[in-house]
């Protein structure tokens, strides 16, 4: 029993070591990697917003178009805009001392960000840029601070800026409501991000998915087998757990005349 009790221990530790990491308080993003429409609207703002200055360089096109049922025709006329070929690799055009030059940083490759950084710190991040006017691109990042890149998907969530507002009373991971009422209790509470009203295209839930959906096309490259090892896993699973009971019974069996 103990010797169980030892490896159940031992079998939970990367994972207790994994909820440790330091740094700000992030929102937990719930992402489903078989999510087929999540991940072609998140290549569609990857491509659209990001490749501008950002490669991917280790996924090629027809990967990510098969991967992905995106038709081979559809993902060149709409998402490559570098006139590569389909098996071509997700390169791009900015040269990384030029964009050392601009941004003070060359935007690094992003194939693999979501193993490096982990899928909630990508959420988080591009969720939390707010106006900064001692910046040079007039914005910063409560989850990076003094991050060297602008702002590029302010059209669509909005204005950002840190202030006061009410928020929601959370006590033990629980929201509160007023006992009699229903209604939220709030406080105020200040540094606070707060989109500035209608000054993206898109509101606040409608922000919230479309970043979800590119996180969820990060976490897709960056590991793009995956979903055949969760498939893989589950057969292995069962295999053990029938071969459990034939291994059990046999070993009753050896034991029989010992006992
Ligand atoms: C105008 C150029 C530009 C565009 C467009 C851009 N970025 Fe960046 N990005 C940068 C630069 C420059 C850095 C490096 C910042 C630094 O290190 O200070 C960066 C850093 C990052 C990082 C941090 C990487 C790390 O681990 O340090 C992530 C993640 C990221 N970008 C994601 C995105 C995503 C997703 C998009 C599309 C929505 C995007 N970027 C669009 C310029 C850009």
């Amino acid at each position: 029993m103990k010797k169980l009790f030892a490896v159940l221990i031992l079998a939970a530790m990367p994972v207790l070591s994994f909820a440790n990491t330091a740094g700000p308080e992030l929102e937990k993003v719930d992402i489903d990697l078989s999510d087929k429409a999540a991940l072609q609207d998140g290549a569609r703002t990857f491509a659209n917003y990001c490749m501008g200055c950002h490669s991917a360089k280790f996924q090629r096109y027809e990967r990510v178009a098969d991967d992905l049922g995106i038709p081979h025709d559809l993902m060149l006329s709409k998402l490559v805009f570098t006139g590569a070929k389909i098996g071509d690799h997700m390169n791009i055009g900015m040269q990384p001392a030029d964009a050392k030059t601009w941004f003070g940083a060359a935007p690094p490759d992003l194939t693999l960000v979501a193993r490096v950084r982990g899928t909630d710190w990508l959420y988080g991040y591009l969720k939390s840029f707010y106006e900064d006017p001692a910046r040079p691109w007039g914005v910063n990042n409560k989850v990076f601070p003094n991050v060297g890149m602008p702002n590029v998907l302010v059209g669509l969530q909005g204005r950002q800026v840190v202030g006061c507002k009410q928020v929601q009373i959370v006590e033990d991971g629980k929201k509160q409501y007023d006992p009699l009422t229903g209604t939220p209790l709030t406080h105020e509470a200040c540094d606070q991000l707060t989109i500035k009203e209608n000054t993206g295209t898109l509101n606040e839930a409608q922000f919230d998915e479309k970043v979800k959906n590119l996180v969820t096309f990060l976490a897709y490259s960056a590991n793009p087998v995956k979903l055949q090892h969760q498939r893989i896993g589950t057969y292995v699973l069962l295999y053990l757990a029938f071969f459990f009971v034939f291994a059990y019974l046999l070993k009753r069996e050896y034991w029989k005349d010992v006992h």
